[in-house]
């Protein structure tokens, strides 16, 4: 039998077995005496949202556990993970391409192990057609087992069966070392998973249903994080706004309670969360946002289309004026959020006038930044059997004037911030120009200011002297506190 699909058992044990695993891989590459300067070398290549980036920095967490470096070099790792997104079409594409171009790779040093992960290989098909076209895939492993990766490496390196994971439950998987890509800015995974099935939508196929990690796992991380230097903490899940961390000492831990006991934590640092699904958008999130200080001002409530009859067609559960009534309370609450949208273009059955009516709202809406996106078909969802399938050329062409718009409102909105004073963290050296730093505050432009290395991973205050499309210009202000 060349190859198998493991069936993850739903009782699973967690941490220690896992970390076994670790060890067994590490004490083989030291008993190979691959360590220290010839410690072998890992390549991690990402596509897709946060949830995926965090998911790599489990990865890399695991990878550096067993021993292995990090290298930004496919050609000189040897072990080589891709985790796929499966969102729209590009993506997968995109993955399947680089994936290809491994072989040259795998062709001159036949001991690399490469393993793709993600969206894309938890769909069955895909899973088969990497085990089928593509024999130089050691294995793939879903969404639900990164913590089976170590095993999976050890498999390959001992030169057994390749594998494809297919998990029948997604649990949560406390413990995995995370290696993150930024000290000062930081992802929180809080909730996995989405109940929503919006009808174009491939994520609740792949990343199964929701589930809430405790509230207690996600303060320990905080306050870790804030030790360790993190002043920027995005707290993730698909629909952060249903998270349910039960009820603890009589207190029932929605979102907006676990934000407030995360902002009571010592330190210095700004508070943000992705993504919200408006049915679900409450008061008291807002509330939350409008009365803690470390809560960034941005709002991300992606409204999809701004047609009723489009909406109920996606099973968005809310109609345009419904939308528009949160965003005006929103406004209320908190007067100069800056507030974001997802919109998709050419959903099936489209028309001009549906289109319209999403210029329109964003036009009311005002937004700081809206991502758009044509509308690309999933297999397995609904929408992709409806009929009325929009031509490129119509969807094309749309989102050209969806693009205009957006850029439009976008300059007007960024005007306001000229002349203030923001508070930024500096992030890192721009890269455009090296004697700038870029930094991010409430907004979500990037802000380019004059600042020396040394203030990298602070909060410096910027004067606001330019706004651009896509960025804001400033200098260090005279008082910093
Ligand atoms: N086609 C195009 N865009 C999509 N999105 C989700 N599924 C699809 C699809 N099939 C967009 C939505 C979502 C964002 C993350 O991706 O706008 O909010
Ligand atoms: Fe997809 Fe809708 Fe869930 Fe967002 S809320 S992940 S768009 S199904």
């Amino acid at each position: 039998m060349p190859e198998h699909y493991i069936e993850s058992a739903a009782s699973d044990p967690v941490t220690a077995e896992r970390l076994e695993r670790v060890d067994s891989v590490r004490k083989k590459l030291e008993k190979n005496g691959r360590t220290g300067e010839n410690a072998p070398k890992y390549f991690i290549q990402t596509f897709g949202c946060q949830q995926n980036e965090a998911d790599s920095e489990r990865l890399a967490g695991l990878c550096a556990a067993m021993g292995y470096v990090r290298t930004d070099r496919p050609d000189e790792a040897q072990l080589i993970l891709v985790n796929t997104c499966a969102v729209r079409e590009h993506a997968e594409k995109k993955a399947l391409s680089i994936i290809g171009g491994y072989k040259h790779i795998k062709d001159k040093n036949p001991d690399v192990v490469i393993g793709v992960g993600g969206c894309m290989v938890t769909q069955k098909a895909r899973a088969d057609k990497l085990r089928n076209s593509y024999p130089y895939v050691s294995f793939t492993f879903d969404t639900g087992a990164v913590d089976r990766v170590p095993e999976l490496v050890l498999g390959a390196l001992d030169g057994g069966k390749r594998a494809f994971v297919l998990s029948e439950e997604f649990k949560i998987a406390e413990g995995i070392p995370i290696r993150r890509e930024s000290k000062h800015m930081a992802w929180l995974s809080i909730m996995y998973g989405c109940n929503n099935f919006c009808s174009y939508c491939i994520v609740p196929y792949v990343r199964g249903r929701e589930r809430s990690r405790s509230a207690g796992a996600i303060l320990e991380e905080a306050k870790a994080l804030i030790a360790d230097g993190a002043r920027d903490i995005t707290l993730l899940g698909q629909n952060v706004n249903s998270y349910d961390g039960g009820t603890v000492g009589g207190t029932r831990i929605d979102i907006a309670e676990l934000m407030h006991r995360i902002c009571a934590l010592d330190g210095d640092f700004r508070l943000r969360f992705m993504t919200s699904h408006p049915k679900d958008a409450s008061d008291r999130l807002i509330e939350a946002m409008a009365s803690e200080d470390k809560v960034a001002k941005h709002f991300h409530l992606p409204v999809q289309s701004g047609s009723d009859r489009i909406l109920a067609a996606m099973n968005r559960r809310y109609t345009a004026d419904a939308y528009y009534e949160k965003i005006e309370k929103i406004r209320a609450a908190v007067p100069d959020v800056s507030l974001t949208s997802d919109i998709i273009v050419g959903f099936p059955g489209e028309t001009e006038e549906d289109f319209e009516d999403t210029l329109a709202m964003m036009e009311k809406a005002r937004y700081d930044m809206v991502f758009s996106f044509i509308y690309s078909p999933r297999a397995g969802t609904p929408a992709a059997s409806m009929p009325d399938q929009i031509p490129r050329e119509i969807s094309s062409e749309r989102m050209e004037r969806l693009l205009a718009l957006g850029a439009k409102i976008a300059d007007e909105r960024n005007e306001r911030f000229v002349g203030r004073e923001l508070r930024v963290l500096a992030e890192g050296v721009s890269k455009n120009d090296p004697a700038m730093l870029t930094g991010r505050g409430d907004p979500v432009r990037p802000i380019h200011f004059a600042a020396d290395r040394s203030r990298i991973g602070q909060f410096v205050n910027v004067t606001i002297t330019g706004a651009k499309t896509y960025c804001l210009e400033g200098e260090p202000a005279p008082r910093q506190d």
